[in-house]
């Protein structure tokens, strides 16, 4: 494949707009719907969406994950009819694509004028406070991959994105999260049912470890998932504002699981000795729990979704 560059995005938008009519020409909000989450387009109005097939799109390649349909849609989003790119199905760094790759449609919706970008996902919770079936609001991340290397931003600098050495400090605007909070309150969602955390990125595709998990953990991540960093850091650089939400689809194991030396000891009557994590064994994170909960709750997330940007328009409309 041929090296990407400022060429290959501009490439991409202007293909958009010489297929889209004049009012999506320019964009203001970028949504990207994780697992299960893609009927937020079936809620907008159909008369004004466009669809593209990803495969269709220069510079763009084709998703392979269940559930990921792997398509670009434009339309109307809520009473305020903000106009809005979704990208239904993402691309995942675990299906062999690079960073770069995995990241190019945000730069697309950055050429095409987003201001704002909300990201969804669905995570694996690591902290107790969390429940299956939560949602939180993303309020910082780690990017296990980046912090080895594979950050999006290696390598060339793109300058009329950003500039070299973008901080990401604040990579979840805190007016975005406290209206997103608003925006839940007011669609009913129940104060114990939404929190804000720290979603950690890995690589994936297998899930954590037991020992993995409980690093995660211990070092402060809420959440886990495959997804999302690289988006966000690509949206930073390009100064969009964002706002993250993960749903909690399983709940990550964390416990040791059972001593074995202990239970040859317990049966040649050798100890006595209770093993503690006994009673711990749970049954593992699996795709299709993943899919059943986003499946379950994707209603009040697209919900929250369409008030939040009912609520950012008007907030918009003030300044
Ligand atoms: N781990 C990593 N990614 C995930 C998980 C998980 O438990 N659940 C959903 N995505």
């Amino acid at each position: 494949m041929a090296a990407i560059t400022e060429a290959t995005y501009k490439a991409s938008s202007d293909y958009l707009i010489s297929k889209l009519p004049e009012d999506f020409h320019t964009v203001k909000l970028g949504v990207i719907c994780g697992s299960g989450l893609g009927g937020l387009v079936d809620t907008i109005d159909p008369t004004t969406k466009v669809e593209f097939l990803y495969k269709d799109i220069p510079g763009f390649v084709a998703s392979t994950v269940v559930g990921h349909a792997g398509k670009l849609v434009f339309g109307h989003l809520g009473e305020s009819r903000t106009p809005t790119v979704f990208m239904v199905g993402r691309y995942h760094f675990y299906e062999g694509y690079t960073m770069l790759q995995c990241t190019f449609p945000v730069r697309v919706m950055a050429l095409m004028g987003i201001q704002y970008l909300i990201v969804t996902n669905a995570a694996g919770g690591l902290s107790s406070d969390h429940k299956v079936g939560d949602l939180m609001i993303i309020n910082d991340h780690f990017s296990m991959p980046g912090m080895v290397g594979n950050n999006p931003l290696v390598g060339h600098n793109f300058d009329s994105f950003g500039t070299r050495f973008p901080a990401v400090s604040d990579a979840y605007t805190y007016a975005l999260r406290k209206l997103a909070f608003k925006a839940a309150f007011e669609v009913g969602i129940k104060t114990e049912d939404i929190r804000e955390g720290v979603y950690a990125m890995v690589s994936g595709p297998s899930f954590e470890t037991r020992a993995e998990a409980r690093y995660l953990a211990t070092i402060g991540a809420d959440a886990v998932g495959m997804s999302t960093v690289p988006e966000v850091v690509i949206a930073r650089h390009a100064g969009i504002k964002v706002l993250g939400i993960s749903l909690i689809t399983n709940d990550v194991v964390r416990a040791r699981g059972k001593d074995a030396k202990l239970e040859v000891l317990q049966e040649m009557g050798l100890s006595t000795e209770v093993d503690p994590e006994e009673d711990t064994e749970k049954s593992f994170a699996n795709h299709a729990e993943v899919l059943e909960t986003s499946a379950m709750r994707s209603n009040d997330l697209q919900r929250l979704v369409t008030r939040f940007t009912d609520l950012l328009a008007e907030s918009t409309k003030e300044n």
